[in-house]
């Protein structure tokens, strides 16, 4: 009987001398084409090597040795048993055996990790019918299984980026229907529902820069718009600083405070799941006792970061601090733009720029922005 990981396909049987030639030989004919099945084993007698072979091409190996019959060869059938080492590299790897014909530009070059979870989105399928979309969809959700062992489930992108919570419609692909998982970044790691509050593993760089630019012992920080926490909590794991992390999400701010005690920081953060503008408000007790006192402010809101500087410049204290702004900004000249449009808001709320202490391009946004990173010192 035939075992979950043996399966019956055709070899060819060839001296071992021979290999190599023959090996060379299907590179230089076929390419790339899988011709040769690397995923189970070679196996190997005293003087003979039998190379697994693809089914789906076997007609034309078959004619391509009848032209060749220098090579000394038998076809013969057996159990093929996989080759625990293979790794493919790539998702268009594994579709070039499930899917050969479908056009290689439609396969996603990339797609989001977050722990367990892929998170993966299709260019225009419009000229496919519904069938073939959905078994396109499927194929390549199961070929990122294949490449990457840990993901057990794997959703589309079904909308942008959306309303207040700023998150997203996700529909299942293949796997197991569990949005929660568990996410290492940097150092630190996070529990996360991707349907339930935004992250993204996109800024691992960008929380690592923050993270590791000079901050001094005891500042007074507040994460104005903290998700599930990964800027807080990394700033938190190297300095010695007390950190004021909000959210308005009610599940983002759940995973803030469970990531908090996750990575141990329960005494230098402190989430509160409010609307920032409310410490506006008067008779607000968190921003009365806030008002004038913070070192330093973390804005990652690009969409709306510049209608929050009113509570930056309220919070922040009056000999100045550092602010760290995301924006989304038009090309072409979207960092000079950015710093434009902060210093206009600034300069409302009596603040000034004193130094601008880093403007990146993080990430291109759309055909015509990018995410803009500005980490500047202002002044009253
Ligand atoms: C772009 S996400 C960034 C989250 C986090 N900083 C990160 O890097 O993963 C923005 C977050 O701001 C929260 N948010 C939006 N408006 C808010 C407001 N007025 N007050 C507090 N939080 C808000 C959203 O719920 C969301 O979690």
């Amino acid at each position: 009987m035939m075992s979950s990981n043996q399966q019956e396909i055709p070899f060819i049987k060839l001296n071992k001398e021979e290999v190599q030639n023959f090996i060379d030989l299907i590179h230089k004919q076929y390419g790339s084409k899988p011709i040769i099945e690397y995923r189970y084993n070679f196996i190997k007698e005293t003087s003979k090597v039998l190379i697994p072979l693809n089914q789906k091409y076997f007609n034309e190996i078959k004619s391509l040795l009848e032209e060749m019959p220098s090579i000394d060869h038998k076809i013969i059938y057996g159990n093929a048993t996989i080759n625990p080492k293979f790794k493919y590299k790539t998702i268009a790897d594994v579709l070039k055996e499930d899917l050969p014909n479908w056009p290689s530009h439609l396969i996603p070059k990339s797609y989001d990790i977050i722990g367990s979870i892929a998170i993966v989105e299709f260019a225009n399928l419009n000229n496919f019918s519904k069938r073939k979309k959905l078994l396109f969809k499927k194929c390549v959700a199961k070929a990122i299984t294949i490449v990457n062992r840990s993901i057990n489930s794997v959703y589309e992108k079904v909308s942008q980026i959306q309303g207040k919570y700023r998150l997203r419609k996700l529909k299942l692909l293949y796997g197991i229907d569990n949005p929660e998982t568990i996410h290492k970044e940097n150092y630190a790691i996070f529990k996360i529902n991707v349907k339930k509050a935004y992250f993204t593993p996109r800024l691992v760089n960008e929380r690592k820069k923050i993270a590791n630019t000079p901050i001094d012992i005891g500042e007074l920080i507040v994460d104005m718009f903290a998700g599930v926490g990964p800027f807080s909590i990394q700033i938190a794991m190297k300095h010695n600083v007390k950190i004021y992390a909000f959210d308005i999400n009610t599940d983002a701010y759940r995973y803030l405070k469970e990531n908090i005690s996750l990575n141990q920081v329960e005494s230098k953060i402190f989430p509160y799941n409010i609307d920032s503008k409310k410490l506006l408000e008067s008779g607000n007790q968190l921003g009365t006792s806030l008002k004038g006192k913070i070192d330093r402010i973390i804005m990652n809101l690009p969409e709306k970061s510049l209608e929050f500087l009113d509570v930056a410049c309220f919070l922040l204290k009056k000999k100045g601090g550092i602010i760290h702004n995301y924006q989304f900004s038009p090309k072409p000249n979207s960092i000079e733009l950015a710093i434009e449009k902060l210093n206009q808001h600034l300069t409302h709320y009596q603040y000034q720029i004193k130094k601008i202490i880093r403007a990146e391009i993080v990430k291109s946004y759309s055909p015509s922005s990018e995410l803009i990173s500005l980490d500047i010192k202002v002044t009253s």
